[in-house]
């Protein structure tokens, strides 16, 4: 259990702090299969995985990135334009592996036991995956930056996705100097964790939960994720 929350909380999203060092193929393999055991809508396990490793590749990739960049760059005003354009929001080149997870829109066929009256579970099924190889990687000691960043149209075309196959993270994956303590952009000022008392409700949206028992628990705990060891204790020690 101990281990288990440890990784928890000891899991970033890493941009910056790639290093060279590749990552055996028995690494990669572990995390795919943790990916893999996640939990999917009907057992229809709509994944893929993309292994993007050649520099070609990666550069295609970057490029697209950089023009999604810019234009999401200009959608902020003044000083906020200035601090977005310091953060680094991806390490495409840096990170030995890239890998794109997608989602099979067909897989399973044309009834899936649960998605019927939510077709967007397949989606969602996906997304658990790739929390599964978060996790996964973490407990390897191996550093995954998620990058949104960039036209779902152009990763398609450069990956040659089929029409019914969907990119749902493209991931950047590699071992690095250091885990973070906290989110980078906790660190660098652009956001911070709400506290969580405030987004409970109970019985309808809105209706707080400062009645509720569980609202002391919450607050009275609000420190408990700081009890684990420090980040960079967790996973298997650098060679
Ligand atoms: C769906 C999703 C998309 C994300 N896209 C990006 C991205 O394009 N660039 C980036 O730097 N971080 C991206 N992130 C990482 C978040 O910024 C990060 O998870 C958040 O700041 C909390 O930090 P932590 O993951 O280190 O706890 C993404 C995360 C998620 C879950």
């Amino acid at each position: 259990m101990q281990g288990f929350y440890e990784t928890l909380f000891g899991r970033r999203d890493v941009r910056s702090e790639f290093i060279a060092k590749p990552i055996p193929e028995e690494v990669l393999a572990r995390m795919i299969i943790a990916a893999h055991h996640a939990p999917s809508v009907g057992l229809s396990q709509p994944w893929n995985f993309i292994l993007v490793q050649s520099d070609a590749f990666k550069a295609a990739v970057h490029e697209a990135f950089c023009d999604a960049n810019e234009e999401a760059a200009n959608l902020f005003a003044g000083e906020r334009q200035q601090q977005y354009r310091q953060l680094k929001l991806q390490g495409i080149l840096d990170a030995p592996v890239n890998l794109c997870i997608t989602c099979d829109r067909q897989r399973g066929g044309d009834v899936v036991l649960g998605r019927t009256h939510q077709p967007q579970m397949d989606i969602y099924s996906t997304v658990c995956a790739v929390q599964n190889l978060w996790l996964a990687a973490r407990a390897e000691g191996v550093g995954v930056g998620w990058v949104s960043i960039i036209t779902p149209e152009k990763l398609r075309a450069i990956l040659g996705l089929p029409e019914h196959v969907v990119p749902i993270a493209y991931l950047c994956l590699g071992y690095v100097e250091h885990f973070r303590e906290r989110p980078e952009l906790e660190d660098k000022g652009w956001a911070q964790r709400q506290p969580v008392e405030e987004l409970v409700f109970t019985e309808q949206w809105g209706e707080q939960a400062a009645e509720h028992p569980v609202y002391d628990a919450l607050h009275s705990q609000r420190d408990w994720p700081r009890q684990f060891p420090q980040a960079n204790d967790i996973g298997p020690k650098k060679s």
